[in-house]
C-alpha cells in the first residue's frame, strides 16, 4: 500500500514528562510535536517511528494513528473499524489484541466497545480474505488501540510491542524500582547531562545511574530489542538496519568518575552491582554501601538525584520527623555547591527537611501523584541551627 508522506503518531509517557518528551522528539526529528495529557502527538514519515522507538528514553510506546472520526454509539465505532484496510497493515497470521481507553465518553461499557472493534477487524479480514486473525491477550503480535473522548474516536496501531521502559538491563528488581523512562525523564528535568557528576545516595536497583550511563555512552535504549513495527507489512528492513548501525557506530566511552551510587541496605547494593555489571557498566558506575547521612561528595559539585523510600530506613530507630532534619543538615554540611533533587510521593518531605525548595515539579509514578523537589545547596548555607539552604556566602 502507498503510505501518505506524513503519518501522525502519539507517544504516551509518564504524566508530567510531556514537555521533556516534546524536546526529545524534536531532537529525533519529529514534526509539530504537541504535548497532550499523558503523551505527545507528533508527525513525520512512517519510518520516524523506528527512530523514536530506538532512541526515546522517555516515551512508553509509539502509536501510529490510523483514523479518527466522530461517534454517537458503539455501532458508529464498529462501522469505522470495519472500513479500515487492516489486511494492508498486518497479516491474518498475527494474533491481535484491542485496547480501549476513554475520557468523558458517554458509552456505558468500554469492554463492549473493545469487543465490537475486535469483531470489526475480524469481519473485515473474513470479508476480504476469507480468514480472521486470532486474539491473544497475553502476547499479541499486533495491538490496536482506540481512544475515545466525548464525541470522537482515534484508532492506532502500536509500533512498539513490549513497552519502551522495559530496557532489559535490570536483572534484579530491588524494592520499588522506578520505571526506566520515569528515571530518564527526571534526569532530564533536573538538567543533568553526560559528563557531569551524578550521585544517587539511595540508589536501590540503580535505575538513575543505569539510565545516566546509557545516555553518557550514547547507547540507544532500544538497540537490543525487537519491535512490533517489524511485523507491520510495509516494514522497511534496510532503513531499520541502517538506523541501528548508525547508533552502534555513535556509541562512546563514559567519562570516568562521574557516576556514583550508594545504598544503606546490603541487598540493594548487591542488586545495583548485579545490574550495573550485567549492563556492562561495572567499570564506570561506582556502587558502595553507606548511610546517606555519612556520604561525602565525590566531587566539589554535581547532581544528587534520588528517590527516597516512604519509610526511611536510617539505621537508627527514628521517625521521619526526626530523620529528615538530619538529612537537611547533612546536605548543607557535606554538599555545598551541589544541586539536589528528591523524587517522592511524600508531600511532607519539604516541611521536614527544612530546606527551601527552588522547584517542585508535579509528576506521576503510575497513578501516584509525586513531586520532584529541587534543593540547591549553596556554599555557606550550613549553620548550627537549620536554615534555608539558599543563602549566599
Ligand atoms: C525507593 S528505593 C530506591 C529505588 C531506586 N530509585 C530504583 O529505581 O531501584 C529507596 C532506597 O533507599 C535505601 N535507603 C533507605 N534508607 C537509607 C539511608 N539512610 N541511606 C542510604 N540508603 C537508604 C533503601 O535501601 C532503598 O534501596
Amino acid at each position: 500500500m502507498t503510505l501518505p508522506r506524513l503519518s501522525t503518531f502519539f507517544a504516551p509517557c509518564p504524566r508530567g514528562l510531556e514537555a521533556v518528551l516534546c524536546n526529545e522528539l524534536t531532537q529525533l526529528q519529529a514534526l509539530q510535536p504537541g504535548p497532550l495529557k499523558g503523551g505527545v502527538r507528533f508527525r513525520g514519515p512512517f519510518d520516524l517511528c523506528y527512530r523514536v522507538n530506538l532512541h526515546s528514553r522517555i516515551a512508553s510506546r509509539v502509536l501510529w494513528a490510523l483514523s479518527e472520526g466522530s461517534y454517537q454509539n458503539e455501532h458508529d465505532i464498529y462501522e469505522a473499524a470495519l472500513n479500515l484496510p487492516w489486511p494492508s497493515w498486518f497479516s491474518v497470521r498475527n494474533r491481535i489484541k484491542v485496547h480501549v481507553s476513554a475520557h468523558h465518553s458517554p458509552l456505558p461499557s468500554l469492554e463492549f466497545v473493545t469487543l465490537r472493534i475486535k469483531d470489526a477487524i475480524c469481519d473485515h479480514f473474513r470479508k476480504t480474505i476469507g480468514k480472521r486473525p486470532d486474539v491473544d491477550t497475553q502476547a499479541p503480535d499486533m495491538s490496536i488501540y482506540a481512544y475515545l473522548d466525548e464525541k470522537t474516536f482515534t484508532f492506532y496501531l502500536d509500533t512498539t510491542g513490549e513497552p519502551l521502559f522495559k530496557r532489559g538491563y535490570r536483572k534484579v528488581q530491588g524494592s520499588s524500582p522506578l520505571r526506566e523512562n520515569l528515571a530518564a525523564g527526571i534526569l532530564n528535568l533536573a538538567g543533568w547531562t553526560p559528563g557531569q557528576v551524578l550521585l544517587d545516595p539511595m540508589c536501590g536497583s540503580g535505575t538513575f545511574l543505569l539510565e545516566a550511563a546509557q545516555m553518557a555512552a550514547n547507547i540507544a535504549p532500544g538497540i537490543n530489542r525487537s519491535f512490533a513495527f517489524e511485523k507491520i507489512l510495509h516494514f522497511d528492513e534496510k532503513t531499520w538496519t541502517a538506523l541501528r548501525k548508525e547508533n552502534q557506530v555513535a556509541q562512546q566511552p563514559i567519562p570516568s568518575d562521574t557516576l556514583f551510587g550508594f545504598d544503606y541496605h546490603p541487598e540493594a547494593v548487591k542488586s545495583a552491582k548485579t545490574n550495573v555489571n550485567a549492563a556492562g557498566f561495572g567499570d564506570c558506575i561506582s556502587i558502595q554501601q553507606a548511610d546517606i547521612l555519612e556520604i561525602q561528595p565525590p566531587a566539589p559539585e554535581g547532581w544528587l538525584i534520588t528517590n527516597p523510600p516512604y519509610g526511611v530506613r536510617s539505621g537508627q530507630d527514628m521517625n521521619l520527623d526526626e530523620w529528615y532534619p538530619l538529612l537537611g543538615d547533612a546536605l548543607k554540611r557535606h554538599f555545598p555547591g551541589w544541586r539536589t533533587f528528591f523524587f517522592t510521593a511524600d508531600f511532607g518531605l519539604p516541611k521536614r527537611i527544612r530546606l527551601s525548595a527552588a522547584r517542585r515539579t508535579p509528576l506521576y509514578n503510575g497513578a501516584l501523584e509525586c513531586r520532584l523537589f529541587e534543593y540547591p545547596i549553596v556554599h555557606g548555607s550550613h549553620r548550627s541551627h537549620p536554615t534555608p539552604a539558599t543563602i549566599s556566602p
